[in-house]
């Protein structure tokens, strides 16, 4: 591929970018005018990144500071590059939705997971993400990014109890890439026997990590 034609591809995936957060913008303002729930929350990171990381949905903390994982969940988070032996600095973190997805009572408002609608409507804005980073490494983290990405390939995915910290190559409109299935990282305070299948998760990309180096 030529310079040239290299730069006009990042500019066209840009504007495809810039569009699908209006669309999205557009579609918050319509649909829930009202409350927290429909402040975005988009990916940051730097775009030549290695990594990409891809979350559920932003939680509580993440709507009000308008940043993804900094809650419980990006303390979490923070421990998790600890172990891969990279700085945070090195991925592109983003989420599947980029609103949080709630139930709502008269007494609470609560999480929730996504709805199969609210992924596939998604689904635009993650690509665009996906393939303008242009990662080596896609880290999914829980069952709603795995889902995603193998709905970007157009394949049925796996169980993420099946497919958790191993590698597979993916191909999204000609990009190779390699990907690991993660646990989410709250996965352990639900159920205390996967804290050791985590730990081997992470070492495992920490290995991963560092032969992208070479
Ligand atoms: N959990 C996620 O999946 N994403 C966030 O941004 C926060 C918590």
């Amino acid at each position: 591929m030529t310079m040239q034609s290299e730069t006009s591809g990042r500019c066209a995936l840009e504007e495809a970018y810039t569009q699908e957060r209006e669309r999205l913008f557009a579609l918050a303002a319509k649909d829930e005018p009202q409350g927290e729930y429909r402040k975005l929350v988009f990916g940051e990171g730097a775009r030549g990144a290695r990594i990409l990381l891809i979350g559920e949905a932003p939680g509580a903390e993440e709507t009000k500071l308008g940043h993804p994982f900094v809650g419980k969940a990006g303390k979490q988070l923070d421990a998790l590059f600890c172990r891969f032996g990279v700085m945070r600095e090195d991925a592109f973190i983003t989420n599947v939705v980029k609103y949080r997805p709630v139930i709502r009572s008269e007494k609470s408002v609560r999480n929730r997971t996504p709805l199969p609608t609210e992924v596939k409507a998604a689904l635009p804005l993650l690509k665009t993400e996906l393939l303008s980073i242009a990662p080596k490494l896609i880290l999914t983290l829980g069952n709603t990014p795995l889902k995603a990405v193998f709905a970007l390939v157009g394949q049925k995915p796996p169980s993420i109890g099946s497919a958790h910290g191993q590698m597979q190559k993916i191909e999204i409109e000609g990009i190779t890439t390699s990907l690991v299935p993660l646990y989410h990282p709250a996965s352990g305070i639900y159920n205390r026997a996967l804290v050791e299948v985590m730990e081997q998760d992470a070492a495992f990309v920490g290995s991963v990590v560092h032969s992208l180096e070479d």
